[in-house]
């Protein structure tokens, strides 16, 4: 089992690579903001709570988030392995998915960090914001607060596990296709090594 995180600022195309990654490595795709938006878009109770934070660009509680993805876990018990995006956002989600994974005794194999300006994250954020429904892309001040919740909430994950020797950086900008290429040779570089 290949277990890995995508992890960068919001805006920085972790969905975008997460689709063409997951499509050709065959691994399961776990999106907490796309799991969170299921909830809202099926008007459960935990989705009618989650948008209120959503909306505002702040942080849904961490139980919330690992519930979701310990079910998920669950029920995806015979695939080659999990590419997590926008999870874990907190150093408490970090230290519970390793949990969750040494039950499985496939732990995080890299954590791959897209560099993104910010200047460039906005932009990105507000052109979507254009097309996209997404209640929290298109308000300057919720894009803003996204940030600033990643800087203060969120980066200290990619600590977490540089400790462990997992992290490594790799650019944001330029094509889709350049991106997911460097992305492709830090995975293809460590995919064979022995994780289970
Ligand atoms: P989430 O859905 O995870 O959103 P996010 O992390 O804020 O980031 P985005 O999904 O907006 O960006 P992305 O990095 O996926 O980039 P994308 O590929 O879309 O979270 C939303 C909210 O849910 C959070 O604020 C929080 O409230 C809650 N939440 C979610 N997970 C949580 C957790 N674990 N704990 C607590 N709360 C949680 O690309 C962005 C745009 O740029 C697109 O338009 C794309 O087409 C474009 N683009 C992509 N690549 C490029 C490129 N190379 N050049 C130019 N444009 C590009
Ligand atoms: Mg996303």
């Amino acid at each position: 089992m290949f277990n890995l995180i995508l992890f960068g600022p919001p805006g920085s195309g972790k969905g975008t690579q997460s689709e063409k990654l997951t499509s050709k490595y065959n691994l399961k795709h776990l999106s907490t903001g796309d799991l969170l938006r299921n909830e809202i878009q099926s008007q459960t109770a935990l989705g009618n709570e989650a948008k209120k934070l959503m909306d505002k660009g702040h942080l849904v509680p961490d139980e919330v988030v690992t519930g979701m993805i310990s079910s998920a876990l669950d029920s995806n018990q015979k695939c080659n392995g999990f590419l997590f995006d926008g999870f874990p956002r907190t150093s408490a989600q970090a230290e519970a998915l390793d949990r969750l994974l040494d039950l499985k005794k496939a732990p995080i194999a890299i954590l791959l960090a897209l560099e993104v300006s910010e200047e460039e994250l906005v932009r990105r954020l507000f052109k979507r914001g254009e097309t996209s429904g997404r209640s929290d892309d298109n308000n300057d001040t919720v894009i803003r607060e996204r940030i600033i919740e990643y800087h203060r909430k969120t980066s200290p994950v990619a600590e977490h596990y540089q400790r462990k020797g997992k992290v490594v950086m790799v650019k944001g900008e330029g094509s889709v296709d350049e991106i997911f290429s460097a992305l492709c040779k830090e995975i293809d570089s460590r995919i064979n090594e022995k994780h289970d």
